[in-house]
């Protein structure tokens, strides 16, 4: 379980960072808003909070100017003038000609890295964006600077550096203001985010233990430390650490995957309230319904658990399999003889029990490998049908699965795609997929077809092997366009 922005991805793949124009997540519900009654003496005592608030905002007015950069306020003041009028070419010219006379200010560097950074991002430009990551950092490095500069121009250079992708430049930025300012809990909590982006669990999690050792009720260092222990299958201990960092409702905390994995985890302990946590993620727009929990999805869908062929519109598809399915098989248990080589067991974790082995010959709308020497026949037939070959948010694959099997619920990436099941060897009774409220069985030369961003569960209770063949198509209502720059998954 990686912590991009996939969740529980069936697949080894990722989708790639920030390239998703799908469904915005809602705002959140305004958290702890239980309306005070509104009389007269909470009225007041608002009022007297609000001051005080007001007080302390005012003292904690950053201050960004060191000694040097007061004695140059003025001219800082007109390039500043220059940039929030945006006009940011000028700008620019007297922030750099500042920087040029006054080496040493940090207020005009910061200055001239955040006027690269706004064009940057009118230019849409990442050289640019680069360079405002270095002034950035040459801000912060100025002798003298203050504290509360250093840290704004560290903060900043952490979140564009994360935004193209420099993952490692990131960390190491965080981890420079952790060391400045090693009481700030929010920076640590940044710190774990960028260690989980990197894909490094581990040291996310000790940032987290950290954080949760001084402050043992932050929620958004809690919810996280939660997700680490799920993708460490430590399903029971995750939850209380997911379910009150959620309801802390903290900044942050409030993210698809996070009642995702609480709901998961739930399931699995036979804990029924893992619904309400689904139902709370739809009323807050990260799930399309209870049901539908995929969390890369294109808005307005069709979409329902099971298809016939005809409601998919891929007769042809559908027919050339029921038709071939024999060869296919018989490709299929060639394979399987030859030894399971390219059989790779399930590494998902979706499995309570059992042996579930995938040969993938499509993922993301490519060829595996050399995967089709193995079975050419099925290869070619596959290859006149590009709403399969060019899924890029799916695969063509052999699933095997052996007796003593049981699949968790789940629910698969996105609802881009509808899962065709062809059977090839189906032992009866005994084996069958549960998608929503309703159950299926295979049988041999016949297809089924789901919607698999809902959730199903799949049993092997028979006395043999149960070979399908898994064929994932477009969802039909997608365009050209939709097919040819989504995102793969
Ligand atoms: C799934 O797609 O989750 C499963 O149904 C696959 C399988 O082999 O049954
Ligand atoms: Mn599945």
């Amino acid at each position: 379980m990686m912590f991009d922005l996939i969740t529980e991805v069936e697949e080894t793949s990722r989708a790639a960072a920030g390239s998703e124009p799908e469904r915005q997540p809602a705002e959140p519900e305004p958290e702890g808003s239980v309306r005070a009654a509104e009389d007269g003496q909470e009225a007041e005592g608002r009022a007297e909070k609000q001051a005080e608030e007001k007080e302390k905002a005012k003292k904690k007015k950053p201050k960004l100017f060191n000694k040097l950069d007061k004695s140059i306020k003025s001219e800082i003041d007109a390039a500043e003038k220059l940039r929030k009028k945006g006009k940011l070419e000028e700008a620019l010219k007297a922030f750099d000609s500042l920087v040029q006379r006054y080496p040493q200010s940090p207020r005009a560097r910061y200055g001239k890295a955040q006027t690269e950074d706004d064009l940057a991002e009118k230019l849409r430009s990442n050289d640019l964006l680069q360079r405002s990551i270095n002034t950035y950092g040459e801000a912060a490095d100025i002798p003298d600077v203050t504290s509360d500069l250093l840290r704004a121009a560290l903060k900043r250079r952490a979140e564009r550096q994360q935004f193209l992708g420099r993952m490692r430049g990131s960390l190491a930025t965080l981890q420079k203001l952790v060391d400045f300012f090693p009481d700030d809990f929010a920076l640590r909590n940044d710190l774990g985010v960028a260690h989980l982006l990197l894909g490094d669990n581990k040291g996310a999690k000790k940032v987290y233990e950290e954080v949760l050792a001084v402050a043992p009720s932050n929620g958004f260092a809690k919810v996280h430390y939660g997700f680490i222990l799920k993708a460490e299958n430590k399903i029971a201990e995750s939850i209380p650490y997911l379910r009150e960092g959620l309801e802390s409702g903290e900044p942050g905390t409030d993210d698809g995957r996070f009642y995702f994995h609480l709901g998961d985890a739930l399931q699995r302990v036979g804990d029924d309230s893992a619904y309400y946590w689904y139902e709370l993620g739809h009323k807050r727009g990260h799930f399309a319904s209870v049901w539908q929990r995929s969390l890369y999805n294109v808005e307005g869908l069709k979409a329902q658990p099971w298809w016939t062929p005809q409601e998919t519109g891929y007769t042809d598809l559908v027919k050339m399999l029921e038709r071939n399915w024999r060869t296919i098989r018989d490709e299929a248990l060639a394979v399987m003889d030859r030894g399971k080589g390219r059989f790779l067991p399930e590494e998902e974790n979706l499995r309570e029990k059992g042996e579930w082995g995938q040969y993938t010959l499509w993922q993301q709308g490519k060829r595996v490998g050399n995967a089709c020497q193995g079975v050419p026949k099925t290869c070619a037939l596959m290859d006149r049908f590009p709403e399969a070959t060019s899924c890029k948010r799916g695969q063509i694959k052999f699933s095997v699965m052996q007796p003593g099997t049981h699949v968790w619920p789940h629910t698969g990436p996105t609802n881009c795609r509808l899962r065709m099941h062809l059977g090839l060897v189906i032992p009866t009774p005994g084996c069958r997929i549960r998608c929503t409220n309703q159950t299926r069985e295979w049988e041999e030369g016949k297809v089924l077809i789901f919607d698999d961003s809902f959730e199903h569960e799949v049993w092997q209770e028979a006395d043999s092997y149960r070979l399908i063949f898994i064929v994932d198509v477009w969802h039909p209502e997608l365009t050209q366009y939709q097919r040819q720059t989504l995102s793969p998954i």
